[in-house]
């Protein structure tokens, strides 16, 4: 069964497994534990009967605000509401730290995250010439809590 729990440095081979099948990004694993010690309870990650399939890895960058630097599922387990599940634990814990927005920056081509973040009341604010390293466009997206 789903459950959400803080993420521990035991889980670093799993979320670069879930980054390297999903994403075309790649991250050390040294970005991981760095975010580990920035933000524990805003680190989450979800285990479906024991196996690590979703997490989501965000920053403080101010007083109030965050930004979510990566969201992933596996591709096996999207669709299943783990993805939502994972924004309203982390918005939750936003609400709790006293943030009052959350923003992100998404490929312009990944329609699905973009309607998937659009579902959870994120609005398009700008868009970021050649934000990814092979030359994508980013869109900024954000979210007044
Ligand atoms: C974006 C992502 C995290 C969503 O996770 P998920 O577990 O599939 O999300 P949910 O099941 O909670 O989906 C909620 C809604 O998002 C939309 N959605 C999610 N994935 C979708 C897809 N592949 N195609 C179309 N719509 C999609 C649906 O509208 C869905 O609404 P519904 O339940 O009414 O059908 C997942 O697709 C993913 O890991 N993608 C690859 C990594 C990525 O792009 N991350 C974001 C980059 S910033």
């Amino acid at each position: 069964m789903l459950r959400l729990r803080p993420f521990s440095p035991s889980d670093i081979p799993h979320v670069r497994y879930i980054v390297e099948s999903s994403m075309k990004e790649e991250y050390p694993a040294s970005m991981f534990f760095d975010i580990h010690n920035h933000w524990r309870d805003g680190f989450i990650v979800s285990d479906y009967s024991g196996s690590t399939v979703g997490f989501i890895a965000p920053l403080k960058t101010g007083p109030k605000r965050a930004r979510i630097l990566v969201l992933a599922v596996l591709e096996t387990f999207r669709c299943q509401g783990i993805g939502t599940a994972l924004m309203t634990a982390f918005t939750n814990e936003c609400g709790l730290k006293g943030m009052s927005v959350i923003e992100l920056e998404v490929r312009e081509s990944n329609k699905a995250a973009i309607r998937f973040y659009a579902k959870l009341g994120y609005q398009a604010v700008d868009v970021l010439p050649k934000f990814y390293k092979d030359g994508e466009d980013g869109l900024k997206m954000l979210r007044n809590l």
